[in-house]
């Protein structure tokens, strides 16, 4: 499909100031252009440039004056946004002493007085940095801009997962293009014919990540064009299906409308049709029993085998919020009826089983400790055969008191009791977990601190496959390594789910904490994608520096921590439909028979 041809007037503000990923563009110093776009057989989205005008020395010069002048405004504005309570060492200190995990002379590892905003200046000057260009207009942020010396792999392209941090960051600044133009672009790449030997992807499936390559025009070395490559999988290490690419994309979608109000992205036709596609996607029939999304392994942020196949939290939690947003933001009209009321019956049992069967605290702990198996029947307690020796040595120890979470993933005869961090955080973001749950997880990020925090906020999970489990399950993977990456390492990009968690609870205390604890160390270090070992001391080993969602997750959880309220772009709360129906669902369950009085609104 060929787009009609459009001119641009350029706008040096719009030109990349830093970075190699676009060098070519840069080097040109193009100021007037001619574009156009259109798709090739390949897959490839093509933004050809036309005519092309160049700038003189001296244009040159006032040009790079003139990013300069950008960054240096930047900094100024950025630096009123941060309003931390706690903002220096000694009060974390004294935060941290309350809680047995002070430090002992206020100088930590030699760091010295943490200066918040400075680290916070810094962080937006490599978060604008990181911006990816195409046709001239930002549309994105590349996955690392790390130059010290390990392989790129494919960190120098736009990770829509990597990307959301860095939209929600610009977007709480008030800068709309960069998101607006994602959105539509990564809109464009749905629909791709890609192959992986001979066989296509479900339709509706959003990419992994794109790259912007700039190559010459039709053979002509003087023009140059840009070009979208997207990548679902087909190129990635493990070829694994990033299903939770589509769900981020649509939670994006409504937060962009919540922040501008400007409501006329989603209404757009070809927009309404990106989400359909996405939800028919995802509420397609299976084969399957519950209402959990089926997945392979590797199909969320943990991007290779750590046996998170089948129904993992991650996954569930991003469909549950995305279903929520999108059904806010679909056009009611005859030709959506069917899908909307998928929508809502998902929604509902989707609630249920994770709210009554993932979730783990003392009480049901014990429950599972002293439960029958093989019981054949329709009202079994132990509906999914679950032998209790499967209950790990570790969780005796770690489950405290009082908290609980959801665990990682429930399959017939067996449960995955590691607690995975974002699955828990968007839990509560979403709604997907209770008002008590909620609290009950953040409860037991308090209790569990040294484990989940330690010194780098956050675990990603817990606790590491070790030994025999670790050679079985990852098979061997020497990046995943106990305590190393996926495989309980402690990403600083999770500061910002966390924070989310928190500002709905009314809980930013927590949140606070970990960021200073972050701010101890993560500008040091260069801001690394993660740490390892059991505390999170040392940067990861094979950690790219510079990562930039560690970068975008910490100015988010400091823009949310100066505004709480900013926050709710992000929330879903069940309305009273749902929490009528979920009653009724409850009232049917014989293990909780007794509710009555509750009209049943959905066909479940
Ligand atoms: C790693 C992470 C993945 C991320 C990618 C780019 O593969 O596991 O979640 O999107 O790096 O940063």
């Amino acid at each position: 499909m060929a787009l009609p041809e459009a001119s641009l007037c350029l706008d040096h503000k719009l030109l990349p100031s830093s970075g190699a990923n676009y060098g070519k563009q840069r080097s040109l110093g193009l100021v007037e252009l001619r574009y156009s776009l259109r798709t090739l057989g390949n897959g490839i989205r093509r933004c050809g440039f036309r005519s092309v005008s160049f700038c003189s020395t001296d244009e040159r010069k006032n040009l790079s004056k003139r990013s300069c002048f950008l960054r240096c405004k930047c900094q100024k504005a950025d630096s009123v946004s941060g309003k931390t309570n706690v903002n220096n060492v000694q009060e974390l200190n004294q935060l941290l002493q309350s809680d047995g995990e002070g430090f002992t002379d206020g100088n930590i590892n030699g760091v010295g007085t943490v200066d918040g905003r400075k680290i916070e200046e810094e962080a937006w000057d490599l978060l604008k940095e990181s911006v990816v260009y195409y046709c001239g207009n930002p549309i994105g942020t590349i996955a690392a801009s790390d130059t010290s010396g390990s392989s790129i792999l494919n960190y120098d392209q736009v990770f829509i997962r990597d990307f959301i941090p860095s939209g929600i960051a610009f977007l709480l600044k008030g800068e709309y293009d960069i998101v607006r133009n994602f959105v539509l672009h990564t809109l464009q790449l749905q629909s791709w014919e890609k192959t992986m030997d001979c066989h296509s992807p479900g339709q509706g499936l959003m990419p992994a990540s794109f790259k912007v390559r700039t190559v010459p025009l039709d053979g002509d070395d003087s023009v140059t064009e840009d070009v979208l490559d997207p990548d679902f999988g087909e190129a990635a290490i493990g070829r694994v299906a990033p299903v939770d690419s589509g769900l981020w994309w649509i939670i994006l979608l409504r937060a962009y409308g919540k922040c501008t109000g400007d409501l006329s992205v989603q209404e757009r036709v070809d927009v309404q049709t990106g989400i359909k596609m996405i939800l028919k996607l995802c509420l397609a029939d299976g084969f399957d029993m519950f209402p959990t999304l089926l997945v392979t392994d590797g199909s969320c942020m943990i991007d290779r085998r750590m046996g998170i196949h089948g129904h993992p939290l991650e996954i569930q939690a991003l469909f549950y919020s995305a279903l929520l947003c999108a059904r806010e933001m679909l056009a009611p009209e005859d030709a959506s009826a069917d899908l909307l009321r998928a929508l809502n019956n998902r929604l509902v049992a989707l609630s249920f089983h994770i709210r009554e069967y993932y979730w783990i605290d003392m009480k049901k702990l014990n429950e599972i400790y002293r439960y029958k198996t093989e019981e054949y029947s329709y009202d079994a307690v132990n509906k999914f055969n679950i032998y209790p020796d499967q209950i790990p040595s570790w969780l005796v120890d770690f489950m405290p008191a009082r908290g609980g979470y959801l665990i990682g993933n429930l399959q017939p005869a067996h449960m995955d009791f590691r607690f995975f961090s974002l699955g828990n955080l968007w839990s509560i973001v979403g709604g997907l977990a209770t008002v008590e749950q909620s609290h009950a997880i953040l409860d037991l990020v308090e209790e569990k601190w040294s484990e989940l925090v330690a010194d780098m906020p956050l675990k990603i999970c817990y606790p590491a496959l070790e030994g025999q489990e670790w050679r079985i399950i990852t098979g061997s993977d020497p990046k995943n390594t106990a305590w190393s990456y996926h495989n309980g390492g402690s990403w600083p990009t999770l500061l910002w789910q966390l924070t989310v968690a928190c500002m709905k609870m009314n809980r930013p205390e927590i949140a606070e904490k970990a960021v200073l604890l972050a701010e101890r160390r993560i500008s040091r270090d260069k801001w690394p994608e993660y740490y390892d070992t059991r505390r999170a001391r040392f940067i990861g080993k094979q950690s790219r520096l510079f990562q930039t969602w560690s970068i975008a997750g910490y100015l988010v959880a400091k823009l949310l921590l100066g505004n709480p309220s900013a926050a709710k772009v992000l929330i879903t709360e069940e309305d009273s439909e749902l929490v009528n129906a979920f009653s009724c669902m409850l009232s049917a369950n014989p293990r909780k028979r007794g509710r009555k009085g509750f009209k049943q609104p959905f066909i479940i």
